[in-house]
């Protein structure tokens, strides 16, 4: 086993981490097979994270491991800039298979960022293409997490990730966060209150005027925030909204993707279907980064005109479609496929939202909130500390066997699609102790 002990932990400065901390009591993983991580003392740590919401297959599944294994040695790299290789068109068929009919083109990228980033700028690109470059706001939403480049702290919502870092974006504005404990803390699946949140879309069209605005984006399930769902018939009343004004809505999958909500896709599960999806996380199950932009007909179509010999988007990465990323992906779909994963969150979901809810009644615990196999335990936080609690929780897990996620003072839960049922009782065991002893 590696030994990690006489490590010099000093250069690498860690991202989303307080790095002084976390420096004098470090958590080290230095192993993973299917639900578990192995810590640098050897102990076995229950993934209740899917690592970051991307390892939805379970860790180390041997047959994408195999696939990468293979691809590094055959075709390490190749550009895609005006050159191809098979692997990346590949992918791009194979995922297309799961997507929205009215969806088969798609953009790759490298990580949530890159395909939030690109998704913006396809949004503006497809305006000025049909004539109407004066729509150039983008809309976000408070709260809302798009990752970390400048269009995504521009359009995110959560304030601490944004205060920093400038002017960002011109002409970004938010819709209003649809989080509202007063009226459904406790709520199994969807809250029943919030419609009327989506309204809020045209308030801001009343301010700005349609003519000026691009695109809307939001998580259908904001994830990293804390696990908000959205109110009943909210993400079809903000589609109708983008319609009835020209709008493109951009739905931000990066975390409700490839199953976590027990269906390929949010717009699956809540029937509802955006111009643009941004993936990346689940795509490869995590084990090589990738991410990408799934594009409607209506999108892909405006683009493409012109002369042929004209580039149609300026715009790509080095790494756009890695020909070993792209080995991964197509590993992913066929263990999502061949083991019914989706379905099988789906089969797993009223078990776990039975699990998860019976955690209620714990100290401090002033909401659950499940979907899928994702849950939200939003914890009171101690005045003047906000998320000190459930920082606290998080390392008693740690310790515990149980690897968990806080933002502020929620926690949120999401783990492999392969869990077992004694895991899911396992989880909210070693976290009910994990939350009792805090307090
Ligand atoms: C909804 C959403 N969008 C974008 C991102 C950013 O992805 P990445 O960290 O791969 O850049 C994340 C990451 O958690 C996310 O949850």
């Amino acid at each position: 086993m590696t030994t990690t002990t006489a490590l010099d932990l000093d250069a690498f400065w860690m991202p989303f981490t307080a790095n002084r901390q976390f420096k004098q009591t470090p958590r080290m993983l230095v192993k993973a097979e299917g639900m578990h991580y192995t810590s640098d003392d050897g102990r076995q740590v229950l993934d209740g994270t899917a690592g970051l919401w991307c390892v939805n297959a379970g860790h180390c599944r041997p047959k994408i491991v195999e696939a990468v294994r293979k691809q590094v040695g055959e075709l390490d790299f190749a550009p895609t800039f005006q050159m191809g290789q098979p692997r990346a068109f590949e992918l791009a068929n194979r995922v297309s298979e799961i997507l929205p009919p009215s969806h088969k083109h798609v953009f790759f990228v490298n990580s949530g960022s890159e395909g939030v980033d690109t998704a913006l700028k396809i949004a503006l690109a497809y305006q000025k293409a049909k004539g109407e470059g004066g729509r150039h706001r983008l809309i976000g939403r408070e709260r809302g997490y798009h990752g970390v480049g400048f269009g995504g702290i521009s359009v995110g919502g959560i304030g601490n990730n944004r205060k920093t870092f400038g002017p960002l974006l011109a002409g970004v504005d938010h819709l209003r966060h649809t989080h509202d404990l007063t009226r459904n803390a406790f709520t199994k699946g969807l809250p029943e209150h919030g419609l009327e949140f989506a309204e809020d879309l045209e308030r801001i069209v009343a301010l700005h005027d349609a003519s000026t605005i691009a695109a809307v984006i939001v998580e259908p399930m904001a994830g990293s925030t804390g696990v908000l769902l959205p109110p009943k018939g909210y993400l079809q009343r903000l589609r109708e909204i983008c319609d009835k004004y020209g709008i493109l809505l951009i739905f931000d999958e990066v975390i409700s993707g490839f199953g976590r909500l027990g269906a390929p896709f949010a717009v699956d599960k809540f029937g509802v279907v955006p111009d643009m999806m941004v993936a990346a996380k689940g795509l490869t199950n995590g084990t090589i980064p990738m991410g990408a932009v799934f594009a409607s007909d209506k999108v892909h179509e405006a683009f493409m005109t012109g002369p042929e010999g004209a580039m149609e988007l300026l715009h790509g990465y080095t790494y756009s479609g890695h020909p070993v990323a792209a080995a991964a992906g197509i590993a992913t779909l066929d263990v999502y496929r061949e083991e019914r994963l989706f379905e099988r969150a789906n089969d797993l979901a009223p078990n776990w939202e039975d699990t998860m809810h019976s955690m209620k009644g714990l100290p401090n615990v002033i909401d659950i909130r499940n979907l899928g196999l994702v849950a939200g335990i939003e914890l009171a936080s101690i005045p003047g500390k906000v998320g000190a609690r459930a920082y606290d929780v998080f390392v008693r897990a740690f310790k515990k066997g149980l690897l968990i996620r806080t933002t502020a003072d929620i926690i949120a839960l999401s783990p492999p699609l392969i869990i077992e049922k004694a895991q899911i009782a396992e989880i909210a065991s070693k976290l009910s102790e994990a939350i009792r002893e805090a307090a």
